[in-house]
């Protein structure tokens, strides 16, 4: 793998601004010349495309937690071996809508199962392959429903899921951002986006990661 790739996920609870985040570090990548390639979660793939489909289905309301951790952990599965070990070996950045501090954070602190073992079954799943950062946009769970329901798209099954369970995930965000300070960085979501986004990239400025940056836009 060269060393220069760097492998970087947003998290955070839906309607934190993680999309629309990545647009803008992608158009920023895309002016430094970055060669980067952008995934989302569950999907990014043509498998993982058809779980996604399952998975924000509201017709599969009884979906069972466990059923749900292995459809999520599937479709990432054959994204890391597909997508994303490649790109990193070809010393391409990975910008990823989500990876496995969402399944802790939903499956683990949402649905309450264990923490543990749902780490266990994803190193296992992911070829033990972590981000080099992650990036947690940490928003009070009212504005972020607030900012969906304005969206105007129709709520996927796990949206319709009770104020309460988002609440329970967005605190198993920061518990898991607390626990691993190095790899991770909590943004505020709640600022405008220029805000934001100004954060994002000051945080790319930082001597860490400039060197990769000048290697990569050569
Ligand atoms: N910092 C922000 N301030 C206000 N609105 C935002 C901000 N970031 C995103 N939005 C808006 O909130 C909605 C949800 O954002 P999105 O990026 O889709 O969130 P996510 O991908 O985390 O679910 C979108 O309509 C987007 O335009
Ligand atoms: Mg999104």
């Amino acid at each position: 793998m060269k060393p220069d790739a760097k492998f970087i996920s947003f998290e955070g609870i839906d309607g934190c601004g993680k999309s629309t985040l990545l647009d803008r570090l992608c158009a920023w990548l895309d002016e430094s010349r970055i060669p980067h390639i952008r995934t989302r979660e569950p999907g990014g793939t043509f498998l993982g495309e058809s779980i996604r489909r399952l998975l924000l289905d509201p017709a599969y309301h009884m979906m069972d937690a466990w059923a749900e951790v292995f459809l999520y952990t599937a479709s990432r599965a054959q994204l890391v071996r597909e997508v994303i070990k490649p790109a990193l070996q070809d010393g391409v950045w990975v910008v990823a809508d989500r990876f496995i501090d969402a399944t802790l954070a939903y499956q683990g602190y949402g649905r309450r199962l264990d923490v543990q073992r749902l780490r266990q079954i994803q190193a296992w799943a992911s070829d033990d392959l972590w981000p080099d950062h992650t990036v947690l946009l940490d928003c009070d769970v009212h504005v972020a429903l607030e900012r969906l329901h304005d969206r105007l798209e129709v709520a996927d099954r796990m949206e319709l899921q009770q104020v309460s369970f988002h609440q329970r995930v967005r605190q198993g965000y920061l518990e898991l951002a607390q626990a691993e300070p190095q790899r991770f960085v909590i943004l505020n979501g709640e600022k405008p986006l220029t805000e934001v986004v100004q954060d994002l990239l000051t945080l790319f400025w930082h001597p860490h990661c400039h060197r990769s940056r000048q290697v990569a836009a050569q």
